[in-house]
Order: C-alpha cells, then sequence, then structure tokens
C-alpha cells in the first residue's frame, strides 16, 4: 500500500470541509485542510452567514427603535448610529468565530496547510511550492459571487456581498440588483439605517425557490417596510462617476429603458461553484454545465478516492446544508455509512420577519399529487400579538391520502427557529396530524405550527 502523507485532505475550511476534516480526524484519520484565506472558516464565517447576521442583529435594534416599535412599549429613546462600533461587534464576532475553528483543528490535530490548492494527480496537492498526498481527498471550495456582466464590482461605489457588509456610511440611495436571500437581507441592514433601498428582480417575484404564498407576502411585507421593487426588471449597464451610479433598466421582456441614480449599488444575483485554477482536468474531472462537480449519492466524484460537498456541488447553497455533507463525507470515507436528506433542507431568510421553509412548495407539491393545506396567521398567535408581531403566517402542506407532512413555510419574527421543529417531524416521517397532537408550550410562536397543522384536517382553534 502507498505511504500517503495524510489519510485525508480537504480542499476549502468553510462550513463543509471544516466540518469533514474535524469529523475525519475524530474518526482517526489523518487529515489536512488547505485553506487561503487568512482565516478558518470559509465565506460563511468570514464574508457570509455570520458578520451578516451581525449587522442584521444590530439593525434591528436601531430600526425597534428609529421606527417607533419600542416607544410604542413604553421605551422612548432617539438613536444615534455610531456605525464603527456596529462594524465593529461585526468583526469581534468573526473574528472569535474564525478563531474557534483554529482551536478546533489544533483540538483535533488537524494540519492547515495555508495557501491554494491544486490538483498534480489523483493523490497529490500542490500547496504553494510543496506537494502533499492522501489516500482520499474532499473538494470543498465553495461558491464565489456570481458577476454581472458589464458591471464592475469596485467595493465602493458597485459592491458584493462583502463590500455591502463593510459600507463605511449608510448610502442615501442603495440599488440592489437581485431580489434573492442576500439582496433582501443586506438591502434590510441598509434600509433599517436610514437608506433608500430599490431592488431591481429579473423574475415577477422575488426569492425564488420559496413558496409561491411565501414570496408574495414576503413583498408585501418588505414594501411596508419601506423598500421598493421593480421586478420584471432588468439592468442593462452601471456608469460609475465619482461615488455615484447610474443603472440603465428596462423590463425584462424589452421595452424602453429608464435610469436610475444611486449612492451605493449591490450585485447580488447568485453564487457560482469555486472551481478555477483546482486543476480538475489533472485528475479527469469535468465541471457541469452550472460549473458544478457532479457527486453521486454517498459524495464521490467521478474519480473513486475524490469526493465533494458544499457549495461546489449541486443542491442549495446553504451552510448546513455543507456541514451536513461534511459529517457524511467523511464517515463515507471512514467506510462508515454518511447520509445525508436533501429533501429536507431548511432554508432560512434572516430578514424582519423571518422567513423560512423545509420542504415542498405548494406549487411543486401539487405537480406531485393530492395535497391538503393548513395556514395559520401570526396575527392569531397570541405571542406573536403580544409582541407587536402580526405579519406572516405558518403554511403545513400535507398528502391528502397519508397526511404525511411534505413541506412547511413560516413567516414569522423567529421563524428560522420554528422550522426545525417542522425539519424534525418531516425526518421522522411525520403527518400533519403528529404535529396537531404535539403539546407545544404556550404562549410560543410555535403554536402557530400545531394551529396550521390541525387545519390541514380539521379547524384550528384561533381562527
Ligand atoms: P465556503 O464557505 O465558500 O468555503 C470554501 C473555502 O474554500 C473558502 O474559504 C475558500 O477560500 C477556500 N478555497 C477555495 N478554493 C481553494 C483552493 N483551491 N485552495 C485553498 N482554499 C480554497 N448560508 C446559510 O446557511 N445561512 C446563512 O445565513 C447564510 N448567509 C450568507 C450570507 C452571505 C453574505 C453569503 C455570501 C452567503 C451566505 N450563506 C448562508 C451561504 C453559505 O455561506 C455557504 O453556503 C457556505 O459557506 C458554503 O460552505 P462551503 O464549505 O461549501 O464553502
Ligand atoms: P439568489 O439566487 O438567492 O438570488 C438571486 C436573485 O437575483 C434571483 O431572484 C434572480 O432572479 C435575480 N437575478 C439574477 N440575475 C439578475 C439580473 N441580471 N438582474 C436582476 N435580477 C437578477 O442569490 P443571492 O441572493 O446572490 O445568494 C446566493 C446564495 O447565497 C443563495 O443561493 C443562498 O442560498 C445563499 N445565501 C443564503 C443565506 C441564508 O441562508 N440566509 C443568506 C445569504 C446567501
Amino acid at each position: 500500500m502507498a505511504d500517503y502523507d495524510f489519510d485525508v485532505i480537504v480542499i476549502g475550511s468553510g462550513p463543509g470541509g471544516y466540518v469533514a476534516a474535524i469529523r475525519a480526524a475524530q474518526l482517526g484519520l489523518r487529515t489536512a485542510c488547505v485553506e487561503s484565506r487568512e482565516t478558518l472558516g470559509g465565506t460563511c464565517l468570514n464574508v457570509g452567514c455570520i458578520p451578516s447576521k451581525a449587522m442584521l442583529h444590530a439593525s434591528e435594534y436601531f430600526d425597534a427603535a428609529a421606527n417607533g416599535a419600542m416607544a410604542k412599549m413604553g421605551i422612548k429613546v432617539t438613536p444615534e448610529l455610531d456605525l464603527p462600533t456596529m462594524h465593529g461587534q461585526r468583526l469581534d464576532a468573526v473574528k472569535q468565530l474564525t478563531g474557534g475553528i483554529a482551536f478546533l483543528f489544533k483540538k483535533n490535530k488537524i494540519e492547515w496547510l495555508k495557501g491554494t490548492g491544486s490538483f498534480v494527480d489523483k493523490n497529490t496537492v500542490a500547496v504553494g511550492d510543496k506537494s502533499y498526498t492522501a489516500k482520499d481527498i474532499v473538494i470543498a471550495t465553495g461558491s464565489s459571487v456570481t458577476p454581472l456582466p458589464g458591471v464592475t464590482i469596485d467595493q465602493k461605489v458597485v459592491v458584493d456581498s462583502t463590500g455591502a457588509l463593510e459600507l463605511a456610511k449608510v448610502p442615501a440611495h442603495l440599488v440592489v440588483i437581485g431580489g434573492g436571500v442576500i439582496g433582501l437581507e443586506l438591502g434590510s441592514v441598509w434600509r433599517r439605517l436610514g437608506a433608500k433601498v430599490t431592488c431591481v428582480e429579473f423574475l415577477d417575484q422575488i426569492l425564488p425557490g420559496f413558496d409561491g404564498d411565501v414570496r408574495k407576502e414576503a413583498n408585501k411585507i418588505f414594501k411596508k417596510q419601506g423598500i421598493e421593487f421593480k421586478l420584471s426588471t432588468k439592468v442593462t449597464g452601471v456608469i460609475v462617476k465619482g461615488d455615484k451610479a447610474t443603472l440603465t433598466v428596462e423590463p425584462a421582456a424589452g421595452g424602453s429603458a429608464e435610469t436610475i441614480e444611486a449612492d451605493a449599488v449591490l450585485v447580488s444575483i447568485g453564487r457560482r461553484p469555486n472551481t478555477d485554477g483546482l486543476g480538475l482536468d489533472k485528475v479527469g474531472i469535468a465541471p457541469n454545465a452550472r460549473g458544478q462537480i457532479e457527486i453521486d449519492h454517498d459524495f464521490k466524484t467521478s474519480v473513486p478516492n475524490i469526493w465533494a460537498i458544499g457549495d461546489v456541488v449541486p443542491g442549495p447553497m446553504l451552510a448546513h446544508k455543507a456541514e451536513d455533507e461534511g459529517i457524511a463525507v467523511a464517515e463515507n470515507i471512514a467506510g462508515q455509512t454518511g447520509i445525508v436528506n436533501h429533501d429536507v433542507i431548511p432554508s432560512v431568510v434572516y430578514t424582519w420577519p423571518e422567513i423560512a421553509g423545509v420542504g415542498l412548495t405548494e406549487e411543486a407539491a401539487k405537480e406531485k399529487g393530492e395535497i391538503k393545506v393548513g395556514k395559520f396567521p401570526m396575527l392569531a398567535n397570541s405571542r406573536a400579538k403580544t409582541n407587536h408581531e402580526p405579519d406572516g403566517f405558518v403554511k403545513v402542506i400535507a398528502d391528502a391520502k397519508s397526511d404525511r407532512v411534505l413541506g412547511v413555510w413560516v413567516i414569522a419574527s423567529v421563524a428560522g427557529t420554528m422550522i426545525a421543529q417542522a425539519a424534525q417531524a418531516m425526518e421522522f416521517g411525520a403527518t400533519s396530524e403528529d404535529i396537531a397532537y404535539t403539546c407545544h408550550a404556550h404562549p410560543t410562536h410555535s403554536e402557530a405550527i400545531k394551529e396550521a397543522a390541525m387545519g390541514v384536517r380539521g379547524k384550528p382553534i384561533h381562527i
């Protein structure tokens, strides 16, 4: 048997890669992880999930003080924005969490190979001027922002999500290109801090992939909060002069163009897999038409000892999906049976209120067969009402014959927390009756899930 430097080399230390490395080390494999950033944790910890949530959390407090929500509860304050401190607490969160991964690497004796990794052959990865061999190699290189042809991201006036996290002042007018998750989360941050926000979306609705009712309701809520939407509209050009931008937009279906003046432009039209410079040609792996690395059920590529997980493979680009794949791939490499149920991956937009879903949309479920739907408004949930959080609803979709839950969709202040119980119920193959007859603590937002489930087969109590 060949003598390798490591049992496993993981390329990339995002939620997919670092979790795979830790699990592999826990299972007794000699593990290394290649990462080119200064800190571990990938997109998620450095410039994604964590810093965006730090800004969302802080700006939510500012907004509650500024928009009268706190005054309504008898707390009168006039907030003053200290943006450097807000950015400081974002950077602190990132530092602590990325440092935490470095600590876990040390604890688990994982070697961090600092630099950019590329394949030399199927068992060898070059990092800088050194090469390392391993029996198994995991590609977890993640994704980067999709560029908009003809639009140059300068990270000053025209920014991607990384630049939008770091703006040094609140832009008077921020134009967001793309009404997806990033556009709505980061658009919300700057709207709350005082920017006028216009969102230009190519499709006729925001949030592609979400349930139709949810997309419509979310649009209404964000409009009410002051975000202006230009749906079915495409950006054909952005010209920057000094610290201002002029966007040219026209109807997606064609028609007359108009211009929009902006102080900042956020390009958030999706992300694409990172495979450039990885030397995939050296091992005979060809990315598919969408640039993703195809894998089988076990996360194996077309080369038996090379595996791939996370944003670089097909499926939703979500940190928790990458993490679960990281655990499963390490277990498979160690000869165990690592499985991820891709039918039950929750998705959360961390706006106010939060928007969450798991399983099938109503539209997709209808295509598969007969369904029953139960819906319950947050307005009728005692806790949401008491907390002055009337917006949103819960929708439970179940198979008409078996009553098995096929999908759950939530718009509520704590939808991201609520969706976990729906995911667990679906993972256990629950019926809507199972949820309806589970005792839920009162008064909690989660009672709305129980009531929506009651609505599938009969009537909820409180409406
Ligand atoms: P990544 O996290 O992208 O990590 C890949 C790592 O590999 C990077 O650090 C990169 O430097 C490194 N790398 C790439 N190529 C090489 C190479 N050749 N050699 C060495 N190193 C290399 N998801 C959620 O679930 N919840 C959220 O709230 C959320 N918020 C987000 C907010 C923003 C602004 C963004 C941009 C994304 C957000 N995401 C969120 C998505 C989430 O960040 C990704 O799904 C997740 O990071 C994917 O993990 P990964 O391990 O596949 O790749
Ligand atoms: P996205 O795919 O969510 O949304 C992109 C939007 O841009 C779509 O609505 C699309 O129709 C629109 N679009 C595409 N081209 C356009 C054009 N030329 N003009 C106008 N609109 C156009 O992508 P986004 O928001 O960039 O996020 C990337 C990924 O990051 C997502 O897949 C998401 O899963 C992940 N992410 C997850 C978060 C979370 O879980 N809370 C937070 C942020 C990102």
